[in-house]
């Protein structure tokens, strides 16, 4: 028999904000034993429309077309091999986490009001074909996160490629798994895709061509990437790309049609140059993020081109690069509003920087290494805390013997007497 409900919560959510305000009911069950069948949702009191299941030992879940549940979530499912599916109209939102389940079962088809269906940490491997979503025609959000999954693919069997309307899909979410190469032109079966996340697989390369007019953000964070060519997405809605801890050493391509990107996020990556040609398409970029790479300056160096506008960019991260000197030549950032720029080599920064870019909030550069007496010069933007110079941890560079400076907050810059360590000692003495 099955456990039953050892608490429920009442969820209220207004759900619509027009209409007359409906109440979402959740209940809980923290752990049911037993199938998960007719009888149980039966047993079930109250308002089932929204069934989240902490733990179940079921192995057999059934959903009847009378079952009028909205939505159902089991978090731990870890006997659940078996799914009995009917025709039903109601159930809109499936969720099943650590099940032994290793692909989709035909019978999901029957549950034609899916829309957002999510088998995650369960045991789906090998090849994965995308032409399986397309039998659930209102399909929204997909998500085979935590599985196995190696390789997808898109083989449409005849028959659905040619009776069905165009999916609808817009999440995609194919995040930890160890697919190693993408081809872009799988997604040529979900024009509405949105989203696409690919975050932490083995990718090397992404590649091959689609036109996806609403794609809107890519996810390929913390991956084997040393080089993202997007000139092959006719993806004129992309605005967010994250492409974080790769290996990248080039700087991405983005073709003629992306055009549009607000956040470029290149953290933790290999990149020693930009390209200047490709980052100034991007008018409408507001974050750049390139901390972590191995930049040796941020610099417009790019033959002819010796002044370059980026409108509208505000946040610039650069910090943990090689960056000596931050004189940002040949870039005019008329929005820019934060600049992150903590470098240990970092040595030399313009006096003029609030004169070049007069809508500068914040500059953080924990530098260690910072000429004292430009931080003396511009003590008063360390006091009201524009610049954000902390005390140097490692200290700075000596002034005379036994002395060095470093800055305080709000302070600016002191010289402070210092012991050497023996270690130190005996190496100078060397
Ligand atoms: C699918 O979505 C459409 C549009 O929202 C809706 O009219 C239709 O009833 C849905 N189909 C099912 C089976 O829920
Ligand atoms: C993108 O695709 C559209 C529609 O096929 C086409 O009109 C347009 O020229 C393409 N743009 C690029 C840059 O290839
Ligand atoms: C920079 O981008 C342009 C296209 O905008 C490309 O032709 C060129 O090869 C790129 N340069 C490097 C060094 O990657
Ligand atoms: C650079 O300038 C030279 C001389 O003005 C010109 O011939 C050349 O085409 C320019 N190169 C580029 C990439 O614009």
């Amino acid at each position: 028999m099955w456990k039953l409900p050892v608490f429920a919560i009442m969820l209220a959510s207004q759900v619509n904000c027009w209409s007359k305000e409906q109440l979402k009911v959740t209940k809980v069950i923290m752990s049911a034993s037993g199938d998960l069948d007719e009888r149980f949702f039966e047993q079930l009191m109250g308002d089932k429309s929204y069934l989240n299941v902490w733990n179940s030992e079921t192995t057999r879940l059934v959903v009847t077309s009378d079952n009028p549940m909205d939505t159902l979530i089991i978090m731990e499912a870890p006997r659940l091999n078996e799914l009995v599916l009917y025709p039903n109209v109601h159930l809109k939102h499936l969720l099943l986490r650590y099940c032994p389940l290793d692909g989709l079962v035909k019978s999901l088809r029957n549950l034609r009001a899916l829309r957002v269906l999510k088998l995650e940490l369960c045991q789906i491997g090998g090849t994965f074909n995308l032409a399986e979503l397309l039998a659930l025609q209102n399909l929204t959000t997909f998500s085979v996160e935590s599985n196995r999954i190696s390789e997808i693919l898109l083989q449409p069997d005849d028959a659905i490629e040619e009776m069905d309307p165009a999916s609808t899909l817009k999440i995609l979410d194919l995040s930890s798994n160890v697919i190693e190469h993408f081809n872009l032109n799988v997604l040529r079966a979900f024009p509405m895709l949105n989203e696409l996340v690919l975050a932490r697989n083995r990718l090397v390369t992404v590649a091959g061509s689609i036109f996806l007019q609403t794609l809107e953000v890519l996810n390929v964070k913390r991956n084997l990437l040393t080089e993202l060519d997007l000139s092959g997405c006719n993806c004129s809605s992309l605005r967010y790309v994250y492409a974080s801890e790769n290996k990248l050493n080039t700087f991405p391509l983005f073709g003629d049609s992306i055009t549009d990107l607000q956040v470029l996020d290149l953290n933790y990556n290999l990149l020693a140059v930009l390209n200047v040609s490709e980052l100034k398409k991007q008018q409408h970029l507001s974050t750049l993020m390139l901390a972590d790479n191995v930049l040796k300056s941020f610099n417009v160096d790019d033959g002819n081109e010796t002044m370059v506008e980026l409108a509208s960019l505000e946040l610039l991260e650069l910090s943990n690069n090689q960056i000596e000197s931050l004189d940002l030549r040949g870039w005019q950032l008329p929005a820019l509003q934060v600049l992150r720029a903590m470098n240990k080599p970092l040595v030399t920064i313009p006096d003029d920087l609030l004169e070049r870019y007069p809508k500068l909030i914040r500059l953080a550069c924990f530098c260690p290494n910072v000429d004292c007496e430009w931080i003396q010069r511009n003590v008063e933007h360390i006091r009201n805390h524009k610049y954000e110079m902390n005390v140097a941890q490692q200290g700075s560079s000596q002034l005379g013997k036994g002395y060095r400076c470093v800055t305080v907050p709000y302070v600016g810059c002191v010289l402070c007497p210092f012991r050497r360590k023996d270690s130190e000692l005996t190496e100078s003495v060397r």
